[in-house]
């Protein structure tokens, strides 16, 4: 589960409207290890280490500090603990492709061209007419360089001009970088997620990026280039294999890539790129549900292709939605966000969800004086902005949805709070909470269904079904469409199944099935044989 640590709950302690530390602790038993608890089994939490929070934290000015507005070492060590006391393991969120403009290495190559820092960033002359040094663009808008009129060279931004990139073609600042993952690592946190990994590794010589001739005006700006130069050199293995060779110097750890599919390079070569690093010991997030269009051809395909290429010994890394994108329930609706829940409960690896998910949150309402997120201020108006998946945790449905007791927050409590809340859910049978625990509770008790072997059964215009195989046996059923579908079972299926989950209709649960099945609309079923 990813906890978004500025809006998951604000301690009394603090009670400053922003989320924290402490907070976190006192909601650890809403996850595991209490009655009613969710019944995950680790959490990754965004960034926490001191920063001056231009990009909410992934600009960090010191990587092995906690920021005070999460709290304290202390309570970092206290979280850990607890977490671990309940059989938690706990992720951070790691930023290897830039530090904050603050930080004392970016303070340092500041200071004069030769200063032994210089070589942690990518300073470059400007061209003969004072432009920058190539036309890269910057993720969040505009060219990718700053000027640094001190020593009068531009630096390189993939991010904002806050978040120099570094350079990891310098081997001290990868000594430096494997020396934060032993820190943390040494403490006993269990994983790491690594951010914004694709922009680590950029061409040496700088070569412009080509035109995109497929680019209209109105699209993120940030596409009128095709990445070619600016990301993925061939490099950026080798440097991912210097965070799993970390993770290897230690028991049971693992890294999670954050990287995305996209249509530059063939698709199997993408999954297989980063995900055969090291597979024991790391992944890479499967993104695309995100930005899929939701039938039973396109989640099949998606699913199929990606079992397919992936290598024999990774894990699938699902996530559905997290703190850059739309939430689920807003982007494909309720209903099929609980269809969803059931579909990515029972894929195969991993499942990673975004807090609030699993009551179906949906996107704030931000009005413009409310913009916090860094991307909508600077590309506005598109879209982009991240602020309505990030609102507060809605608790329960006292003031604030239980988040803090100020009388306001960082971003605003979503007002459908009252009427969607963890309280509320946590007292009906046929909540998606309580579908969720359903669910996690079967991925606890069978095997199969983590690393049971996926079989692809059928895919129709309406019907996505597959299967679940090793000492046991499920077959999971999703209805895509609007209409009650009835489905005939795989002729050899050859037992007596019985409905054991539900995305909608619990009471089917505990029903047979032989031949065929009816599902209603956007209904998702998990047989087991
Ligand atoms: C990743 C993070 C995003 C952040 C960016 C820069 O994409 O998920 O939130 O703004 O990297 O670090």
């Amino acid at each position: 589960m990813q906890i978004y640590p500025r809006s998951y709950q604000d301690s009394s302690a603090s009670n400053d409207g922003v989320g924290d530390l402490r907070g976190i602790i006192s909601r650890l038993g809403y996850l595991k290890g209490e009655k009613d608890s969710l019944g995950i089994d680790a959490i990754w939490l965004s960034p926490i280490f001191t920063s001056p929070m231009h990009d909410f934290g992934y600009d960090v000015s010191d990587y092995k500090e906690i920021d005070p507005l999460f709290g304290t070492m202390q309570d970092f060590d206290d979280l850990l603990r607890e977490a671990h006391a309940r059989d938690i393991r706990v992720m951070l969120d790691f930023v290897p492709n830039h530090t904050s403009s603050e930080h004392q290495w970016f303070i340092e190559a500041c200071k004069s061209r030769t200063n032994p820092y210089r070589d942690y960033y990518i300073f470059r002359d400007a061209r003969p007419d004072g432009s920058p040094p190539n036309n890269w663009l910057s993720v969040f808008g505009g060219s990718a360089w700053q000027w640094h009129e001190q020593t009068k060279q531009y630096y390189l931004h993939s991010f904002l001009s806050q978040q120099p990139d570094l350079n990891w073609q310098n081997t001290a600042v990868q000594q430096a970088m494997a020396d934060v993952l032993r820190f943390w690592f040494g403490k006993g946190v269990d994983g790491i997620r690594a951010d914004a990994i694709r922009w680590m590794g950029k061409n040496i010589d700088l070569l412009d990026d080509p035109i995109n001739s497929a680019f209209t005006a109105g699209q993120d700006p940030y596409h009128a280039v095709e990445h070619r130069y600016s990301r993925f050199s061939p490099e950026l293995n080798g440097y991912l294999k210097i965070m799993t060779d970390v993770a290897r110097e230690h028991d049971d750890k693992i890294l999670i890539f954050e990287d995305h599919l996209d249509s530059l390079s063939p698709v199997e070569s993408q999954i297989r790129r980063i995900n055969s690093i090291d597979p024991e010991v790391a992944g890479a997030f499967n993104f695309e549900a995100m930005h899929r269009q939701f039938s039973a051809r396109s989640f099949s395909e998606m699913i199929n292709r990606y079992q397919a290429y992936l290598p024999a010994q990774a894990r699938a890394f699902y996530c559905f939605s997290n703190h850059d994108e739309s939430r689920l329930a807003s982007r494909f609706g309720e209903k099929q966000a609980r269809m969803l829940a059931v579909l990515q409960l029972t894929l195969p690896g991993t499942p990673v969800l975004y807090y609030g998910q699993e009551i179906g949150m949906r996107d704030g309402v931000i009005s413009p004086e409310e913009v916090q997120d860094p991307f909508e201020k600077r590309v506005p108006n598109k879209g982009l902005g991240r602020d309505p998946a990030r609102t507060p945790m809605q608790w329960s449905d006292e003031p604030m949805a239980g988040f803090t007791k100020l009388n306001r927050s960082w971003l605003p409590v979503n007002s459908d709070y009252v009427a969607n809340n963890v309280r509320l859910q946590q007292h009906s049978n046929n909540s998606l909470l309580s579908l969720h625990k359903t669910l996690f509770n079967l991925r606890k008790q069978h095997h199969v269904l983590l690393h049971g072997e996926f079989k692809h059964l059928q895919t129709t215009s309406d019907i996505f079904m597959f299967e679940r195989k090793g000492e046991e046996r499920f077959i999971v059923v999703c209805n895509f469409s609007e209409q009650t579908a009835h489905v005939l079972l795989p002729h050899n299926l050859d037992c007596e199944a019985h409905v054991v989950a539900a995305a909608h209709n619990a009471a089917m649960v505990g029903e047979k099935v032989r031949d065929s099945v009816t599902l209603e609309a956007l209904e998702a079923l998990v047989l087991a044989c």
